[in-house]
């Protein structure tokens, strides 16, 4: 039996029943042969980029007896499938300006899909921006806690709609914020002091004109994380 991590669980969460699926980046293949075993798809594309990843997924599409429903493919990004071949296609634990650029590269397939579940490891604000910078619509979102880090999950869309955001909902989940998520307390908290450290660290540079617009970014960061505190 595959035990998937909340991490993955989380994502997981967001695949609606008996859509046809992509998990681009697979590596172990935990997720295509765990929805497959539970029944939540039939048809799914495991691939990655690296051909050790995918023999890892390989190997466990045979050992689960999946391979009449999970099939292998190596290459880079989207560019494994054609135009509407799957619902939806997740993108997890890659960084967030990889993740953009896989959309722009496959950007005819990417707008076809019902959604995609994305899971940027850093540059999550850059991600919004380009998301909305570029017709697609967050359509949902989720934080979870693991392994002492908070990891945000990203659900798009694309609309073709100009969706105006404040700018802080750039940087922190805007759907956990209002639906008052309990992790959300936490989570602003963390952000909060996270950047208190790195402003005492950007104190201790040596050259302190060339930190000064940074330290007054992250300050005014931390105000608005406060902001956002006191509002809930
Ligand atoms: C850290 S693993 C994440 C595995 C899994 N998606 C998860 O979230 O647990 C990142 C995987 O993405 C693959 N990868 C990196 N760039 C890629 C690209 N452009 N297209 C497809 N796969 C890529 C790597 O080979 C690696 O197996």
């Amino acid at each position: 039996m595959i035990e998937l991590s909340k991490r993955l669980g989380t994502i997981v969460g967001f695949i609606d029943k008996n859509k046809k699926v992509a998990d681009i980046g697979t590596d172990h293949g935990f997720v295509p042969n765990f929805i497959v075993n539970e029944e939540i798809s039939d048809f799914v594309i495991s691939s990655d980029i690296s051909k050790n990843s995918l023999l890892k997924s390989v190997e466990l599409t045979k050992e689960y007896k999946n391979e009449d429903k999970i099939i292998n493919r190596i290459g880079p990004g989207l560019e494994v499938l054609s135009i509407s071949e799957v619902d939806i296609a997740i993108i997890a634990g890659m960084g967030g300006l990889l993740i953009s650029e896989i959309i722009k590269d496959s950007w005819d397939i990417a707008i076809n899909l019902d959604k995609l579940i994305l899971q940027p490891m850093q540059a999550k604000k850059e991600l919004r921006e380009f998301l909305v910078n570029n017709g697609f619509e967050i359509i949902d979102e989720k934080i979870v806690f693991e392994d002492r880090k908070y990891f945000e999950i990203i659900v798009a869309k694309y609309t073709g709609k100009n969706i105006e955001k404040e700018n802080i909902f750039f940087e922190v989940p805007e759907i956990p914020y209002n639906r008052r998520d309990e992790i959300i307390y936490s989570y602003l908290e963390n952000r909060i002091e996270y950047n208190k450290m790195l402003i005492d660290n950007l104190k201790k540079s040596c050259d302190l004109n060339k930190v000064d617009n940074k330290i007054k970014e992250v300050e005014i960061f931390i105000n608005n994380c406060k902001e956002l505190l006191n509002e809930i």
